[in-house]
């Protein structure tokens, strides 16, 4: 969101040249996602949120990776390369390289800090703006600084920043913390990281050094601190991952409650971040919503649901099921125990019910598909019905092919419809066909052998057996009810 007290900053730097070893992973780190997205992919929407002129990424580590990504989702963002990676100080000074001598203000942060959001990246700028400083430091106090630069103040105001492995014991217990996020007076940056030097316990380039360098040099330095710790947490482990995953479905459900959903569980419920939903849509305990996926008002997922790139129409109900790339109509119902593969398309109070898989499957408004059916590469007409156990059966072994069922055809239980074939509208198909043949309108098609009694076989194949005796009990009574 933008901001107007924020408009104008001449450039984000997005510092993402850093490695991830800890990950222990063939990825990137950035590119591990939170939510349905890339860590990355959040840095970038907040710091595109500041309307910059120009956001800069820099890159390094597993760089072509990185680079591609960046690519993809930002194709306006410079990437300056940082090779080899000698520092957070190094990486702007490659970052400002990228920019033409600019003027104006000049936001860092970082790829790996996800909750980070654009409207808190506006309130720092507006306090670097209200207190006229040369540079405004993000700060939050934590109970556990371990790891982190610590805020050095005199007298109240930010002097510099220590980083834990050179700090003293005393400075060791400050507990307001360097998030790494900052505004800076470009003139006084580059100033700045023109004096770093490497005389520290990391033997790097310390962005940080630029505090105490404006400082030093009479230029007023201030801190924004922010109360919620969450939005200066990186991401160093899986661990940090999943715990930042987290917190951060939390905040989307939140953020749908207030938009009117309800969220039964919001412990066993996940919403991507690219997931839309309408008012007074319903989540049941264990539901995940991915992708794409859309939910019209007034309907119901869950229990025990997993939508990927689903649209969901308005009043639609599903119950355990998984769904993928599908189309499922106004006032529909799917579930429990259905499997909807890429191309299901149900019509509206259409039905897919229990032990259902379809793929590529166009069902038709108020079409009913309700128990034990495979349906694949099948057309089904409005108001058709298709009985318990119908298989489309449409692989032959070497092609696919199609099957169609028209409006408001009727197919008997446990049938087999062999592709390519037609059934016409208004038609019917026996209980346990095997059809390979078209069906007229109006048809009745059985196909499957006719039934034949043979009457004295059990007395004959199965003497003395139980169900001899029962055979002759019911008999005996038969021939009783006749006298
Ligand atoms: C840095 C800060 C520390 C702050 C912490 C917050 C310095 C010297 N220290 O520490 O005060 O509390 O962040 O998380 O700045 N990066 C590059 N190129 C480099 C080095 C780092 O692009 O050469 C990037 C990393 O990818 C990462 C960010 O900069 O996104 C921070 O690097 P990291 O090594 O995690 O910084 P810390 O040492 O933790
Ligand atoms: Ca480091």
């Amino acid at each position: 969101m933008s901001h107007d007290s924020s408009a104008g900053v001449t450039a984000v730097v997005v510092l993402a040249a850093g490695g991830g070893t800890r990950m222990k992973s063939k990825r990137s780190k950035l590119l591990h996602e939170l939510c349905g997205r890339s860590m990355l992919s959040y840095a970038i929407t907040a710091a595109t949120a500041l309307e910059p002129d120009h956001l800069v990424v820099v890159v390094g580590h597993e760089r072509e990776q990185v680079a591609a990504h960046v690519h993809e989702i930002a194709p306006y963002a410079v990437q300056a390369v940082q090779e080899p990676q000698l520092g957070t100080g190094h990486a702007v000074r490659i970052g400002l390289e990228a920019l033409d001598e600019p003027s104006g203000e000049i936001v860092v942060t970082y790829g790996d800090v996800p909750l980070l959001t654009g409207e808190t990246l506006a309130g720092l700028v507006a306090e670097h703006r209200a207190a006229a400083n040369a540079v405004t430091v993000l700060t939050s106090i934590v109970d556990s600084p371990v790891g982190y630069g610590r805020i050095v103040r005199e007298h109240g105001r930010v002097t510099r920043v220590v980083e834990e492995k050179d700090a003293t014991d005393d400075e060791r217990d400050i507990r307001e913390i360097n998030s790494g996020i900052y505004v800076f007076d470009a003139a006084t940056l580059r100033e700045g990281l023109a004096e770093l030097r490497t005389d520290n316990s990391q033997g790097e380039l310390y962005l940080t050094d630029v505090i105490g360098y404006a400082n030093r040099i009479g230029r007023t330095v201030g801190a924004h601190l922010i109360d919620d710790p969450w939005q200066t947490q990186g991401v160093n482990d899986r661990v940090q991952l999943a715990v930042l995953s987290k917190e951060l479905n939390r905040r989307i459900l939140i953020g749908w409650m207030q938009a009117g959903v309800t969220v039964l569980d919001p412990d066993s419920t996940w919403v991507a971040d690219t997931v839309d939903l309408a008012e007074d849509v319903t989540l049941l305990p264990n539901t995940i919503l991915r992708g794409a996926t859309s939910v019209a008002e007034g309907a119901t997922i869950g229990p025990d649901v997993m939508l990927t790139d689903v649209e969901v129409g308005a009043g639609a109900h599903l119950v355990k099921c998984h769904a993928t790339l599908s189309v499922i109509g106004d006032g529909a119902e799917v579930g429990p125990f259905s499997y909807l593969r890429p191309g299901t398309r149900l019509g509206a109070h259409g039905k897919i019910g229990a032990f259902v898989e379809t793929k590529n499957a166009v069902i038709g408004e108020g079409a009913k598909v309700p128990h034990l059916t495979y349906c694949g590469d099948a057309e089904v007409g409005d108001g058709a019905n298709i009985g318990a156990g119908t298989i489309f059966a449409n692989y032959d072994g070497v092609t696919k092919s199609r099957t169609t069922v028209g409006k408001s055809s009727f197919i008997g239980s446990n049938s087999v419809l062999v592709a390519p074939v037609t059934i016409a509208d208004g038609a019917y198909v026996a209980a346990g066909s095997a059809i390979t043949d078209e069906v007229g309108p109006g048809e009745l098609a059985i196909a499957r052998g006719r039934q034949r009694n043979i009457e004295g076989w059990v007395a004959k194949r199965r003497p003395g057996s139980k169900t001899e005796a029962a055979a002759d009990e019911a008999l005996r009574a038969k021939k009783g009810e006749h006298q």
